[in-house]
């Protein structure tokens, strides 16, 4: 068997990864409700077709990253390296283009084969967001707002800077290609193994270079705003123009290509200098030929997707809710205590019943777990349908109801 240990680029998460993981979900899931989205949850498994070819047979996701494997059955499957194609997928199998447009939010794991290191993980998780229909600059910015919003209410907008630019639609792509193509040729000798290779499958690709030969070359590389076309620079225009409207700051980036190839038009990325090397921690744009490509209806997209793990790690973990102890301390006492801890917990505190060792050691553990407050009850207090109530905090204790005790300042402050 293998060493008893998380496979490598996994990891167990729990405590304050846990709270900080949480804390990215639900101001996501809070701020798609805001902005009308429904929630989708799409499998965990899908045919490898589904990101094969969408997300382009030379990504390096696709070439290097997948987990494809081969199931009883003889079929090939995928876990989802994203969640965009497999939406795409949901959209056209379950007819939704009855209801364009679909906003659709979603969020779980995601899995690449890559190098881990800090922000990089082979299990990660997304919050992913999608707006399926509308071919509409303004729809981009309602979009890239869901993003700015999620990030100002974390307090991170401050700690990224927003990246756009725009790929174009599909002629301003080929002629791009081409003149990248035409430059690079030049270099051939000189540029890494890699984008040599690139320059026959994804030339655009090679912009993307960490390699520091490459990055001397590319530096004179022919730019994407050149090649673009009327509609598409006019496109572009309009989504610049109402982010400036909406006070959204951004940085013009002609050199942002982005890891898929499915995108065209506007491609944007949240990065921050705060995480080493792994800095993205929100990327997407619009993707109008992937659904067609997929087999439905020519159909316009825009969307993102944020890694879960990389904003987490810029929070600040504010620590386990604090809870009350309750405390058994005589034989009859422990039916008693459940019932108590379901009666505090109805009226909205954290509450648990510690039936193990004596007072001092119950009190230790409640202190250790910084429990906010301990109810202890004896003998004394079982026959006078009393509760003695140890505030943690200032050491003050008074046996009275818990109706009393429920109906508190104290009590109404701890739960506010
Ligand atoms: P992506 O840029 O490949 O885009 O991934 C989105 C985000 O996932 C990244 O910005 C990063 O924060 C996080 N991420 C990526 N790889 C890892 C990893 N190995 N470990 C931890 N976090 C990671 C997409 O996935 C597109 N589907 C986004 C999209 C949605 N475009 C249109 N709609």
């Amino acid at each position: 068997m293998a060493k008893l240990q998380p496979a490598r680029g996994t990891r167990d998460i729990i405590g304050p990864q846990a709270r900080t993981m949480r804390r990215v979900v639900e101001c996501f899931l809070e701020n798609a409700r805001l902005f009308g989205f429904e929630e989708l949850a799409t499998p965990v498994f899908e045919f490898a077709e589904v990101y094969k070819r969408p997300l382009g047979e030379a990504s390096d996701i696709v070439a290097k990253e997948m987990y494809t494997f081969e199931d009883r059955g003889g079929e090939a499957l995928t876990l989802r390296p994203e969640f965009t194609a497999g939406i795409c997928r949901a959209f056209i199998s379950g007819g939704m283009q009855q209801n364009v447009p679909c906003r659709l939010a979603s969020h779980g794991p995601v899995f690449r084969y890559e190098r881990p290191q800090k922000g990089r993980y082979r299990q990660f998780h997304q919050i992913n967001a999608e707006i399926i229909g509308p071919d509409d600059p303004l729809v981009d910015v309602d979009l890239i707002s869901l993003a700015h919003k999620i990030l100002t209410d974390l307090g991170l907008v401050d700690r990224t800077v927003f990246h756009i630019n725009s790929l174009g639609d599909t002629q301003s792509r080929l002629a791009y290609r081409e003149s990248l193509v035409d430059y690079f040729e030049q270099y051939r000798s000189d540029l890494s193994p890699d984008s040599q290779q690139r320059l026959q499958t994804n030339p655009l690709r090679i912009l993307d270079s960490k390699d520091a030969g490459d990055r001397k070359i590319i530096d004179d590389a022919p730019r994407i705003s050149d090649s673009l076309t009327k509609d598409a620079q006019a496109f572009f225009d309009q989504v610049r123009h109402a982010l400036d409207k909406l006070g959204i700051a951004y940085l013009y980036d002609e050199r942002l290509v982005r890891g898929l190839d499915y995108y065209n038009h506007t491609a944007f990325e949240f990065i921050t200098d705060q995480l080493g090397a792994q800095g993205t921690v929100i990327g997407g744009g619009r993707y109008n030929g992937l659904i067609e490509q997929l087999g439905g209806q020519p159909t316009a997209a825009v969307g993102w997707a944020g890694g879960i793990e990389r904003l987490a790690l810029m929070l600040v973990d504010e620590g386990a809710a604090r809870n009350i102890i309750v405390m058994p301390l005589a034989d009859n006492a422990s039916i008693q205590a459940l019932s108590t801890a379901m009666i505090l917990r109805r009226a909205g505190a954290p509450a648990l019943v510690d039936t193990s060792g004596n007072l001092k050691k119950k009190m230790n553990r409640a202190n250790k777990a910084n429990a906010r407050f301990a109810i202890l009850m004896g003998e004394s207090e079982i026959a006078a349908d009393n509760i003695t109530v140890k505030d943690l905090d200032t050491g003050d204790q008074q046996t009275i109801s818990l109706r009393d005790f429920i109906e508190s300042h104290a009590f109404k402050d701890f739960i506010a």
